[in-house]
């Protein structure tokens, strides 16, 4: 990947005169069947960016309590874009009952602002949404003159978990968001699908955002390189994941079952600062918390996650 970004053919993108940058929006506007591709920094910008495209000032969109777009982006929605989020109560399963988005959304009268979006996200929180839930969702939004949007960061775990080609993970959506980051082992970027005057938009806004680059190549080449060498291989992060589970559920915790390459485990209260401190000193980073995240990734390969086992099942604390 260093050689290819090294050997990167550049221009100055903010004039979409950057081959490589081209190349790779072609190529994932073609992979997924849409009509136009934008390459971002980051997944929170081309999110963001897909966002104030849909929506305008005083528009609404409805998202998962839970969502990134929602949740773990600082409103940017709200704050940077005059977008009002409806959050709403996400079920066990990643999704947003249809009955619930159906009441959310807004009646034309002056009182509400106008429901313009649904934005909702696959992998959530590394559970994959069923097709038959995705179709149903995407034709209400749609029956009702919603646009929607999907924020596949991690859309790609998806695609190889249930060995679907691109395009059907995306049936139903008018942009969706990818990261090429991530699991998928570039250091930065994310690419914005739509179509062709979505796109003309979103590169408005991402100029807006201060996400014009310039010789963006060197980080587009790294993209495609991870494209075509890092994609099958997240099989490989989806059973260590598995391995990590069922390690964890050994020292007698309680684990959420892991769909893809995300595990959740449940810490008691009383050993959250001590096992912090324990896996710390042995040079464990992890953010310890009462429901700990751990992601399995390509720099996390087996031997590293047998180690930090080894570590887990040293911690003293288990035995009292
Ligand atoms: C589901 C989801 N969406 C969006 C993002 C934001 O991506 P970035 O960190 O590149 O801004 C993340 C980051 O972890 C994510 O998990």
């Amino acid at each position: 990947m260093r050689a290819a970004m090294a050997a990167a053919e550049v221009g100055d993108d903010v004039y979409g005169d950057d081959p490589t940058v081209n190349r790779l929006e072609s190529a994932m506007a073609e992979r997924f069947g849409f009509g136009s591709a934008l390459f971002f920094a980051t997944g929170t910008q081309s999110n963001l960016a897909a966002l104030m495209s849909h929506c305008g000032r005083g528009d609404e969109y409805l998202v998962g309590q839970d969502a990134h777009t929602y949740k773990y982006e600082q409103g940017g929605a709200a704050v940077l874009g005059s977008i009002q989020p409806q959050p709403l109560e996400n079920e066990p399963d990643g999704s947003i009952a249809i009955e619930r988005i159906e009441r959310a959304i807004k009646p034309a009268d002056p009182h509400f602002a106008t429901t313009r979006l649904l934005a909702l996200e696959n992998t959530m929180g590394g559970r994959v949404l069923s097709a038959g839930y995705l179709r149903r969702a995407t034709e209400l939004a749609h029956a009702r003159g919603l646009r929607t949007h999907l924020d596949g960061a991690r859309l790609y775990n998806v695609i190889v978990k249930l060995g679907l080609e691109e395009p059907a993970a995306v049936t139903g959506f008018d942009s969706v968001s990818i990261c090429l980051s991530k699991g998928l082992g570039a250091p930065a970027g994310s690419v914005l699908l739509g179509s062709r005057e979505f796109i003309a938009a979103a590169r408005r806004w991402r100029k807006a955002l201060g996400g014009g680059m310039r010789q963006a190549g060197v980080l587009a080449a790294a993209g495609l390189y991870a494209l075509e060498h890092h994609v099958r291989r997240l099989a490989e992060d989806h059973e260590n994941a598995q391995l990590l589970a069922a390690g964890l559920r050994s020292l007698g915790l309680q684990v959420e079952p892991p769909q893809t390459n995300i595990v959740f485990v449940h810490i008691p209260a009383e050993h959250l600062g001590p096992l912090r401190a324990h896996l710390a000193e042995r040079g464990v980073l992890a953010s310890v918390a009462p429901l700990t995240r751990l992601a399995t990734h390509l720099d996390a390969p087996r031997p590293k996650i047998e180690a930090a086992l080894t570590v887990l099942r040293q911690y003293p604390g288990w035995a009292a």
